[in-house]
């Protein structure tokens, strides 16, 4: 992804320069490109005048911000009891299978990403995929490239 220097730089000058709205703007640049560029954390550092390495530690820490890109939509997979003993597993391989990756990956494309989650809080639904905010229950492996496609077609943004 080609990300440009004046769309970080509006980021960066929504904030003054004080080191407390690190955090702010790291926040910002994840919703705005799903993970955090390089090149936004060394305009960062450089805005703030703070050393870089705080900002990666910064970045690594909080679970919400990422430093690799992300694909366009999130699957978050259950891999709780309740989903696993419901047969999470077969899900994980169907997506793979589907999409040509494992937890922690993303599609060329830059479509999709997967994750591994633990208990998400609707285990009467069991197995559990979340893709983006949309819980979706008794998900089935034949569901999955029907519903994977609406993704593609544009049809849940
Ligand atoms: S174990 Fe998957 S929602 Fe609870």
């Amino acid at each position: 992804m080609q990300i440009a220097k004046e769309e970080i730089m509006e980021i960066l000058q929504a904030y003054p320069q004080e080191q407390r709205y690190s955090l702010a703007i790291l926040q910002d640049m994840q919703r705005k490109y799903n993970y955090i560029p390089r090149e936004g954390m060394e305009a960062l550092a450089e805005y703030l005048g703070c050393p870089l390495s705080s900002l990666y530690s910064m970045a690594t820490f909080y679970k919400a911000l990422s430093l690799k890109p992300k694909g366009e939509h999130i699957i978050k997979m259950c891999d709780g009891t309740a989903c696993h003993i419901r047969g999470s597993a077969r899900l994980r391989d169907g997506i793979t299978r589907l999409l040509g990756i494992d937890n922690g990956e993303t599609t060329p494309d830059g479509l999709f990403s997967l994750e591994l989650v633990n208990c998400l809080g609707s285990c009467a639904l069991a197995p559990v995929v979340v893709i983006d905010d949309t819980y979706y229950g008794k998900m089935t492996v034949e569901k999955l490239p029907g519903l994977l496609d609406t993704y593609r077609r544009g049809e849940n943004t």
